[in-house]
């Protein structure tokens, strides 16, 4: 009985693990970098994260027209179209036959400051150009803040070469672009700051003066006392600072009445006319 149960148990636990690589592997078919796992480049593989947001999406673009015309499907590390394994296919659309131009499990990724260059290797291959190698596509994406994902499009096809020939594709996306630096120098922070905090001071003030205090007119303004004796103290400060003349009125001119002031005014101000 027992040597029955142990292989029966063997024999399950084989079919299970079975069932559980078969669905590891069918979930795991995504882009596939040179090197075995564990020796693949540090700096591909951080980039191919950075891509995850596009990896459930589908781009396609049509070019050309009557028989010529094409469509092309592109993936991010995520099979497109009928082939297995292609990330980047052409359709023809009279006859519907569908060529691989790149497989994932061939995927070359780079970046500079503001793009991305992914490239998809060991798609099928030339009837007889380029040396009857498999095709190849290079796909740039740009920087562009306002989508996540677009504008997908084939820009050319290179096929002119001896070898080494590609298929040349084009996109945006926000993913391509450099992790957005503060326009803001020291300077405007502390200009912002400060004038916020001033309108909180005023706002926050005049609703305590008024609802608190019961404060009305100009009396609501906080501090009111204190701020007109700073503008009186800065007023006397440019007076003294800025005035030519000195200001050296008699204390009896004080609160005389207008015609004398206004004679004496005429008087003072002789100097400003042209000779
Ligand atoms: C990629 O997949 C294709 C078909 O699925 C296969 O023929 C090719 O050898 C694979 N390439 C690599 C580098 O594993
Ligand atoms: C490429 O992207 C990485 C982040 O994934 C970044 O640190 C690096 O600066 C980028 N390369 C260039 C040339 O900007």
């Amino acid at each position: 009985m027992f040597p029955f149960c142990s292989c029966w148990r063997a024999r399950l636990l084989l079919l299970l693990l079975a069932v559980v690589r078969e669905s590891w592997q069918a979930e795991e078919k995504t882009c596939d970098l040179v090197g075995e796992k564990g020796r693949e480049s540090e700096r591909e593989l951080a980039l191919l994260k950075r891509m995850t947001p596009l990896f459930n999406k589908s781009f396609e673009s049509t070019v050309g027209q009557g028989p010529e015309m094409y469509m092309y499907i592109f993936r991010v590390c995520r099979e497109a179209g009928n082939s297995s394994g292609a990330g980047l296919v052409q359709i023809n659309k009279s006859n519907g036959k569908e060529t691989v131009v790149g497989r994932i499990n061939e995927t070359h990724i780079f970046n500079g400051s503001n793009w991305i260059m992914l490239i998809y290797k060991g798609g099928d291959e030339y009837d007889n150009h380029c040396d009857k190698e498999q095709r190849r596509a290079v796909v740039m994406i740009s920087c562009n803040r306002h989508t996540l994902a677009d504008n997908f499009n084939p820009v050319s096809e290179e096929r002119g070469k001896v070898h080494d020939c590609f298929y040349l594709f084009e996109m945006d996306s926000s993913l391509a672009c450099s992790p957005e630096v503060s326009h803001l120098s020291v300077g405007s922070v502390l200009l912002i700051t400060s004038a916020s905090l001033v309108a909180v001071y005023i706002i926050g003030g005049f609703l305590y003066q008024r609802l608190v205090v019961g404060a009305k007119g100009m009396e609501q303004f906080p501090h009111l006392a204190f701020w007109q004796d700073v503008g009186n103290l800065i007023a006397d400060g440019c007076d003294f600072v800025c005035r030519s003349k000195p200001r050296n009125v008699p204390a009896t001119y004080r609160g005389v009445g207008d015609d004398q002031l206004g004679e004496d005014s005429e008087e003072r101000d002789d100097h400003l006319l042209p000779m």
